[in-house]
């Protein structure tokens, strides 16, 4: 890795920041971690420590705040960012739309505006699959259209623009625009998972759920899709393969110029019907669901042409959807969410 200094990674005590920030110790990286606990809880701290073994610095506070971020730049020598924090439900963002766009957009935009002052110019951006709108054909590739149907998609779609537009003002800057595709399973020691507050918006921690007996079944959303069974196809990819994208994206940073988006998907999909039976097979006895109208705003199939990732960042996903479901289910059973 051709990157100096500590790593600020801000979000990091969230579901994909704390199994990245797992990978960056292990890989003896020096690491600071911002986080503002408004969805996440403090005790998922000494579980990072206690599966890297080592230790990292924390500093609890908001990423809109610009003192908190000059003190952060101010006090250790941060060579590179990797910038999780921000709000992310869908439908919460309709609501809400300022809080989206205050913390997803005016924060990014007082972060970007610390870095350059500090002369800091590398990051990693976490954007997602869902500036590709609904794309005309699949796998979805980097140069595809990218439009955004809702404040949290807009928010992520204006801070691609921002970066692009950053990058070509002035020289230096290397950003990874990572566009996740459907991240899903937990750590394998059950330490570390998603721990979605109230009724869950995603597929599998509300599988999850309905397979513990903590939810009565799921409702499929819509069974009359143009894909092979009726319902809505996904690239799921498990959390630990998408933490190891970051690691390769900052290692590949200095290759890059400017601000360049890259898919981190599998580049399979699967439909929610497969999703069910896969898990299934996890728990070993049947789930009950049974079909709902479409969820307004899905779209029929989203999944990833993986090869930009694999030619500029060498990583690929290694993990399979057993492997997401046995993962995802132990974090499940392990008591750890109850805990947490
Ligand atoms: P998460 O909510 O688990 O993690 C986000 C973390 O950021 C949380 O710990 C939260 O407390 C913190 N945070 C939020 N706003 C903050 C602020 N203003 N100041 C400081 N900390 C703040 O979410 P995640 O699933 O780990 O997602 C991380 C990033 O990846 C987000 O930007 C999200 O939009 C993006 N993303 C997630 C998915 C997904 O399906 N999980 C898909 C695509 C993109
Ligand atoms: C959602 C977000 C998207 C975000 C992505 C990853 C919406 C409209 N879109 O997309 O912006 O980038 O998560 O975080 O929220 N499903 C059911 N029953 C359920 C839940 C989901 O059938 O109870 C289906 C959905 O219709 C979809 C699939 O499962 O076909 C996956 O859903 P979900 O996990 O919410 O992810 P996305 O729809 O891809």
């Amino acid at each position: 890795m051709h990157i100096t200094g500590s790593i600020l990674v801000t979000g990091g005590a969230g579901f994909i920041g704390s199994h990245t920030v797992v990978e960056l110790l292990a890989a003896g990286r020096e690491v600071v971690v911002l986080d503002n606990f408004c969805n996440a809880k403090p005790s998922v701290l000494p579980r990072i420590r206690t599966l890297a073994g080592r230790d990292f610095t924390f500093q609890e506070g908001d990423v809109c705040d610009k003192g908190t971020l000059e003190s952060v730049f101010r006090k250790h020598d941060i060579g590179a960012v990797i910038h999780f924090a921000g709000l992310k439900a869908v439908g919460e963002s309709t609501r809400l739309p300022l809080d989206y766009y205050r913390n997803n957009l005016s924060g990014t935009i007082g972060l970007l505006e610390t870095m350059q002052a500090f002369g800091c110019r590398n990051l990693v951006f976490s954007s997602s699959a869902t500036v590709y709108g609904d794309p005309a054909e699949v796998p979805i590739r980097e140069s595809f259209p990218l439009s955004a149907t809702n404040p949290y998609g807009r928010s992520k779609l204006m801070v691609e623009d921002l970066c692009r537009d950053l990058a070509a003002s002035e020289a230096g800057w290397r950003i990874a625009l990572l566009r996740y595709f459907n991240p899903v399973g937990a750590h394998p020691s059950g330490l570390l998972g998603e721990d979605p507050q109230g009724i869950p918006n995603n597929l599998m921690p509300y599988l999850l759920q309905v397979a513990a007996g903590q939810r009565p079944f799921l409702e499929v959303f819509g069974q009359d899709y143009p894909t092979p069974d009726g319902s809505g196809v996904r690239d799921y990819l498990h959390v630990v393969d998408l933490a190891k994208g970051h690691l390769a994206a900052l290692g590949a940073l200095h290759g890059l110029q400017g601000a360049v988006p890259i898919n981190l998907g599998t580049g399979k999909g699967y439909s929610v019907l497969e999703m069910i039976q896969a898990l299934e097979r996890t728990v070993g006895h049947p789930i009950p669901w049974r079909f709902g109208p479409r969820r307004p705003g899905d779209i029929a199939q989203c999944y990833a042409d993986p090869t930009r990732a694999q030619e500029l960042l060498g990583w690929r996903a290694v993990l399979d959807l057993d492997c997401m479901c046995r993962d995802g289910w132990n974090w499940q059973q392990s008591g750890a969410v109850a805990q947490i």
